[in-house]
């Protein structure tokens, strides 16, 4: 492989050793599992107790990780892209939302993460799973088209792409298929590689595998504070919900829910396999392994019965557990991450010079060596939907007329065109608080402070100091026509800059009053 010896030169990491002359070593292997629909605020995790053993144990987990968009296209794409949604222009999980589309295959998609892993850092890359919404649609060059920046594709449709060759046989989608496929490309011993395991698991349909269908079989959805809890000041979606729920709802959830952790146990056994397989290779001391999901998911929160999409905890905060080379076991974060940083934390790895690329996240790889502390790190994030609905009435509900979206089952709508907003969500030791605005006829703005209230039953929009809202609309304005370096400046509770909020009832005291900055 001729690629293989050039870059041969920028694979090992060297040092000088003051007793046995220069040792070098391989660049460190990376492997990202990621899930699909999976939330951590319900109990996701549950399921997969090898999974917790085997990476969350063996290093580090994130309590505070988010994702730039509750909604699986556009959040894949903030992962490959290393970009907020404004962006990488993926608005929604259709084509004519960028979902697979054309621009996106033109303007966006050669700069993925994986293709500068292969092309600039010389790794072998390897996809298997689901990837993009829409992948394989004629409309979007078929099964022919192999994303740029993979070496071995397998991607899942309704039947499997492999290198390009459709229907390549693989109908079903199991742990053997993926174990077995992801471990014959590897061959060479110099070339470290890039692995993506993209798992349908646990979303819709949620078919169980046969020796797990009879588990959790008395297992609910947790009935939470803020479970079928009437969302009455919140956005105009929430508001529509019908509080008790249908019994019908509830059974449905119920049952979802449950199916969900059967199919959990599959995702489960594929890990304990992948870290076995890299184990008997010898190569689990020196690979990265990554566990973390698109988005969250809600079942009976706020009365919606359930789906993602929203902008509360329980549908953007996901999974993020890491194992690998100087990580050391069993650790927390509490510091604040996004999807939009795994990019930029591989890239890091592969040692790529971060500066040249226009990724929007950062790499948190010293927080996982233990080289960063919270004084030091960012204190704010976006997260930004644009609402999906349709042009015409949905024809089980006619009477809720058109602009809504998935009315099931008792035409209680998840989505609708107005579902459409951006939020800054700030995590520091001290402030733990959510600012949205919505972009419908209401311009409805939802403020919480999760410090005080997890569950976000109040909505302090109305009654949070007048400044401390100014200074987070101001903040969302910059964060949403950030690009690159900007994205990633100090926040409003800026620790650096030592602005405390020192708060007895509504009175902030801040010695040097907060910053405003320019957008630069
Ligand atoms: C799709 O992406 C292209 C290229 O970035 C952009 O020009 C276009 O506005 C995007 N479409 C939407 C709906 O955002
Ligand atoms: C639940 O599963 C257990 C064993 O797995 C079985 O004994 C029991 O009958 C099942 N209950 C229901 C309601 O299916
Ligand atoms: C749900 O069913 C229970 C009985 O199982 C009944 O008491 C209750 O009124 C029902 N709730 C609704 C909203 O229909
Ligand atoms: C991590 O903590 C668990 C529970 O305290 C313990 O059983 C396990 O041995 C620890 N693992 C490592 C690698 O230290
Ligand atoms: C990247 O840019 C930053 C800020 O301009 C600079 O401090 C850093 O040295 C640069 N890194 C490399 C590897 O050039
Ligand atoms: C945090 O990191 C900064 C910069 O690396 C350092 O100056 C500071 O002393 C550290 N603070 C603590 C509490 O470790
Ligand atoms: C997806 O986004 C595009 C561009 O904004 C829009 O035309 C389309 O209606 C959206 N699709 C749905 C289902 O909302
Ligand atoms: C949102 O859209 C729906 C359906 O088009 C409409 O009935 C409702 O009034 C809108 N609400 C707001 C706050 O814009
Ligand atoms: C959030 O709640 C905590 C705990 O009640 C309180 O100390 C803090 O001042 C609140 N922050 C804001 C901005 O309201």
């Amino acid at each position: 492989m001729d690629s293989a010896r050039r870059f041969a030169c920028c694979l090992l990491i060297c040092v000088s050793l003051w007793s046995s002359g220069v040792k070098c070593y391989r660049r460190p292997n990376i492997v990202l599992i990621l899930t699909d629909d999976l939330d951590l605020t319900m109990g996701g995790l549950t399921p997969l107790k090898k999974t917790q053993r085997l990476i969350g144990d063996a290093g580090m987990s994130f309590t505070n990780a988010f994702v730039a968009s509750p909604l699986c296209c556009p959040s894949r794409a903030s992962i490959l892209t290393g970009k907020y949604p404004h962006n990488h222009r993926v608005v929604n999980n259709t084509l004519e939302g960028n979902c697979s589309s054309a621009a996106w295959q033109k303007s966006e998609e050669p700069n993925v993460f994986p293709a500068l892993l292969r092309s600039a850092a010389g790794y072998q890359t390897f996809f298997a799973g689901k990837y993009l919404n829409q992948y394989g649609r004629s409309a979007a060059g078929g099964l022919q088209h192999v994303p740029p920046g993979w070496n071995y594709w397998v991607g899942l449709t309704e039947t499997l792409s492999s290198l390009g060759v459709s229907g390549s046989g693989l109908q079903r989608f199991t742990s053997e298929d993926i174990s077995f496929l992801s471990f014959t490309f590897y061959k060479s011993s110099y070339q470290p590689f890039f692995m993506m395991v993209a798992t349908p698991a646990p979303h819709h349909p949620w078919t169980p595998a046969p020796q797990y269908q009879d588990h959790y079989n008395s297992t609910k959805a947790p009935r939470d504070p803020n479970f079928d809890h009437h969302g009455k000041d919140k956005h105009w979606l929430i508001r529509q919900a019908k509080t008790p729920m249908a019994n019908s709802s509830v059974e449905f959830l119920d049952t979802a829910f449950r199916k969900r952790w059967q199919t959990l146990l599959s995702v489960d056994d594929l890990v304990e396999t992948i870290v076995q397989r890299l184990e008997v290779r010898g190569e689990l001391d020196n690979t990265y392994i990554f566990f973390t999901s698109d988005n969250g998911y809600h079942t009976g929160q706020f009365s919606l019965p359930m789906d993602k999409r929203q902008l509360y905890e329980f549908d953007i905060r996901v999974p993020l557990m890491v194992r690998g080379p100087k990580i050391k076991p069993n650790q927390t974060s509490q510091m604040l991450v996004a999807n939009v940083d795994l990019g930029p934390t591989f890239l890091d790895i592969a040692g790529y010079d971060l500066n040249k690329t226009q990724m929007d996240g950062m790499s948190f790889l010293p927080i996982l060596h233990g080289q960063m502390n919270s004084s030091s790190w960012r204190t704010d994030i976006l997260v930004e939907y644009e609402g999906e609905g349709s042009d015409v009435s949905i024809p089980s509900c006619p009477l809720l007329g058109p602009g809504l979206w998935f009315c099931y089952p008792d035409c209680v709508c998840e989505d609708a065109f107005n579902n459409t907003y951006a939020c800054v969500r700030t995590v520091t030791p001290s402030v733990n608080l959510q600012y949205c605005e919505f972009d419908d006829n209401e311009v409805f703005v939802e403020v919480y402070n999760l410090t005080a209230d997890p569950f976000q039953l109040n909505n302090i929009a109305k009654s949070i100091e007048q400044e401390v809202l100014e200074e987070m609309n101001h903040r969302l304005m910059m964060l949403q026509s950030c690009s690159g370096a900007t994205c990633r400046t100090a926040g409003v509770f800026d620790p650096s800059l030592h602005i405390q909020i020192v708060s007895l009832g509504s009175h902030y005291v801040d010695t040097r009053s907060i910053s405003r900055r320019p957008v630069t």
